[in-house]
């Protein structure tokens, strides 16, 4: 008689199933069904490589789009018995129970495994959760329990992705890494930059780098504060670049730590180049600007549809007037869309004066977001007439992003109307 006790039977039954990784690149998959189930499972299918073919009466228009573009075959036709030949896996996603129990049994008599979607303990396969990560892949099953795998896997990816776990036996390749880390919510840089902050041995960080990333990274990994304070200090660019190129000729692996986009008015390239000219091997990791991400936060579109067919970003650095502005204003004071204006905050008044000499209506809205996506943000309300008295009155002080146009006007987006996430 089996051992039984009141707490295994309260325990889930453990993962039967022997976890494996199949080399599918070039070898036939075929995949029954081509509805939301199927679409789901075929971009991992179609990333391993294999030659996918879709059977299904009807398709979504994403299944048909990868048909289209040449990454899958499909026919659009019922399951016939047959359809299996020459597979090396197969997967049935209809939702139809017969036609599944069907593909089952026609790959359980060819010795195909295969994945029943609809009810995975009648197939001969499971998929796991998955995630792929830095050239690894994970995979979690828990004896059908979706939510518990899926939540696994996720805190996993979380934990590597930030560094809570790293994999100290992957080799440290020196170099550089110009990493845009976004406007300054730690979750808004990209998965990449996250990667590879959390391997970093040396990290040049801008003031506009997310402090929280910062926060986040172990003792042994050297910070430099690049303390580029706006109109004010700043370490020359030349010694910028001398920490990144002797960090990397020290055998370490550097992220220069952006704000934004590392190529948005943040002097990537130059760093681009004197790496390379010191033979310094460089990668770029491209981050949410903030002339974008800013207004989206505040609520407002760059674009809209109808409202405006273009948006401009302009840096504010130097005056309309002076000899070294590489800005046509007059042209900017024609145009219809919207201005999203960066570093304007000290010569506000000189732009909206130029914006308005050159005939931007006086109505036009704007909007000034300071410290976009921090728990500080502050939105300030104008137009083209007052906005350089109110940043004055309000006391708006860099970093902020100034938006004129029409899509400045608008409110439905504005946190106070939308579900704000905690930080
Ligand atoms: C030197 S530029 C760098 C821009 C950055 N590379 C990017 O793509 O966002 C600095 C300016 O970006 C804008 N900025 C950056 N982060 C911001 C934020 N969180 N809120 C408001 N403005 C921001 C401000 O206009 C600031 O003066």
């Amino acid at each position: 008689m089996p051992h039984t006790s009141a707490a295994s039977d309260e325990q889930p039954a453990g993962d039967p199933n022997y976890l494996v990784g199949l080399d599918l690149n070039g070898r036939r998959v075929v995949v029954v069904g081509g509805g939301t189930v199927a679409q789901r499972r075929l971009g991992l299918l179609i990333a391993s490589g294999a030659d996918v073919h879709v059977i299904s009466r009807e398709a979504t228009p994403a299944v048909e789009g990868m048909a289209t573009s040449g990454q899958i075959t499909l026919e659009l036709r019922g399951y016939a018995d047959g359809d299996l030949d020459g597979a090396w896996y197969a997967m049935t996603c209809t939702d139809e129970p017969e036609t599944n129990a069907a593909v089952v049994e026609e790959a359980t008599r060819r010795r195909i495994f295969c994945v029943r979607a609809d009810n995975a303990r009648l197939g001969t396969a499971v998929t796991p959760a998955t995630a792929r990560y830095d050239g690894m892949s994970l995979g979690v099953l828990a004896g059908g329990q979706h939510r518990r795998s899926a939540a696994v896997r996720n805190a996993l990816l979380e934990a590597l992705q930030s560094g809570v776990v790293t994999d100290d036996s992957a080799p440290v390749t020196p170099g550089v890494a110009l990493v845009g880390g976004g406007p300054g919510d730690p979750d808004l840089i990209t998965v990449r930059g996250r990667r590879l902050l959390a391997r970093a041995n040396l990290v040049v960080a801008d003031r506009l780098a997310p402090p929280e990333l910062l926060a986040e990274l172990g003792p042994e990994v050297e910070v430099v504060d690049a303390a580029k304070i706006p109109y004010g200090r700043a370490m020359a660019q030349e010694a910028i670049n001398t920490a990144l190129i002797e960090g990397a000729k020290a055998g370490k692996f550097v992220v220069r730590l952006k704000g934004g986009d590392p190529y948005v008015f943040g002097r990537g390239y130059e760093e681009l180049e004197a790496c390379v000219d010191a033979g310094i091997p460089v990668t770029v990791v491209p981050g949410v600007t903030s002339a974008i991400s800013v207004p989206a936060l505040a609520g407002i579109p760059v674009t809209h549809r109808g409202v405006t067919h273009e948006f401009v970003v302009v840096s504010g650095h130097i005056a309309p007037d002076h000899p070294d502005s590489l800005v046509d204003w007059p042209a900017l004071a024609k145009l219809r869309g919207t201005l999203v204006l960066l570093m304007a905050v000290e010569r506000i008044d000189k732009f909206a004066a130029a914006l308005l000499a050159g005939g931007r209506a006086a109505d036009t809205p704007v909007t000034i977001v300071q410290e976009g996506s921090l728990r500080t943000q502050r939105i300030v309300r104008a137009d083209l007439s007052t906005v350089a008295d109110r940043v004055r009155a309000e006391g708006i002080r860099p970093p902020a992003i100034i938006v004129i146009g029409p899509t400045a006007g608008f409110t439905a987006g504005a946190p106070e109307n939308t579900a704000a996430e905690a930080h």
